[in-house]
């Protein structure tokens, strides 16, 4: 057996570079860890491939409520598994992302964003009626255990330590909890800080700032109505909030003087520490890029 062939794309997740944002960031250490190179397209790989090994045994058909990535990261392995595969996404998810998920097979449900069963309520009514294994992200605990077993570690070893602050998106919170929940175990003096679209439901719940405006946002898998149980306020010191046209000129920065192609969360992200630097004084601050450029050329490019 050829000890450098692999036995599925599943066994290809994961192992992601990390990259110096110094053209961006002239002035400051800041690195991103480039989760859309993982074969999926993005970090959602990671988390569906644990989750996937906690699946009752037997289970033939499984459901998930997305934004996008995670169903196609679904969609992804239940190719390579055999198993029937429903996704049910925001009727505002980029048509690209819909298309993914089609592409590997699986059926795609576009819900309701304003009035009547939206898309969490969809998938479980799916999962009700045809018996099929719910993940469900925004519950699992399992979500940002995948992240404190393994894209936590990752980062921690290809960094040699060497962070003061992680900076990271905020959806369902998984990534942010997980991740940041590892690293400060093994540095306590680690600040971990959150970035979401404006008048999201998460900063209220780490610091006393109140929004006063109703959330909207076109960045997709960022920002919370309301805030999921996979978020864990504990680990996380302070959130900061960025409108949307920042979000997306950041986006275009990355992809022009960087060369990375990075998703609506990634320019929010970036937004978010371009504001924060001013105060980190001279931190070395490292961040996550969850998904590509690619999957939203007709909505932002
Ligand atoms: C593009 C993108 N960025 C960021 C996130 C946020 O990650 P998490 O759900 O772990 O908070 C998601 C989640 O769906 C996403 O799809």
């Amino acid at each position: 057996m050829h000890t450098q062939v692999k036995d599925s794309v599943m066994e290809a997740i994961g192992h992601t570079p990390v990259v110096r944002l110094k053209r961006v960031f002239p002035d400051a250490q800041v690195v991103a860890k480039l989760e859309y190179m993982n074969p999926g397209g993005s970090i959602k790989d990671r988390m569906v491939r644990h989750m996937l090994r906690g699946m009752p045994a037997g289970t033939r058909r499984v459901v998930e409520s997305s934004s996008g990535n995670t169903g196609a990261a679904l969609a992804m392995a239940s190719a390579v598994y055999g198993l029937d595969c429903d996704v049910t996404v925001p009727r505002t998810t980029s048509g690209e992302k819909m298309k993914r998920i089609a592409a590997y097979g699986a059926r795609v449900h576009p819900c309701s964003v304003d009035g009547g069963p939206d898309y969490h309520a969809t998938a479980e009514e799916i999962a009700r009626d045809s018996g099929a294994y719910y993940l469900d992200q925004y519950c699992s605990e399992l979500n940002r255990q995948a992240h404190y077993r393994d894209t936590g570690p990752e980062l921690w070893s290809q960094l040699a330590g060497e962070i003061d602050v992680f900076v990271c998106g905020i959806g369902s919170g998984g990534t942010i909890s997980g991740i940041g929940r590892y690293l400060k175990e093994q540095d306590p003096t680690l600040r971990v800080i959150g970035v979401e679209p404006l008048h999201s439901s998460y900063r209220h719940l780490v610091t006393d700032q109140r929004s006063e405006g109703a959330f909207a946002t076109v960045i997709e898998g960022v920002g919370k109505r309301q805030p999921s149980s996979s978020f864990d306020p504990a680990v996380v010191d302070d959130v900061v909030q960025v409108p949307d046209e920042e979000a997306l000129a950041w986006v275009q920065r990355l992809a022009r003087e960087e060369g990375i192609l990075a998703g609506g969360s990634s320019g929010c992200v970036s937004a978010g520490i371009a504001r924060l630097l001013p105060r980190l004084q001279g931190a070395r601050v490292a961040t996550i890029f969850p998904d590509s450029g690619a999957f939203y050329l007709s909505k932002y490019f």
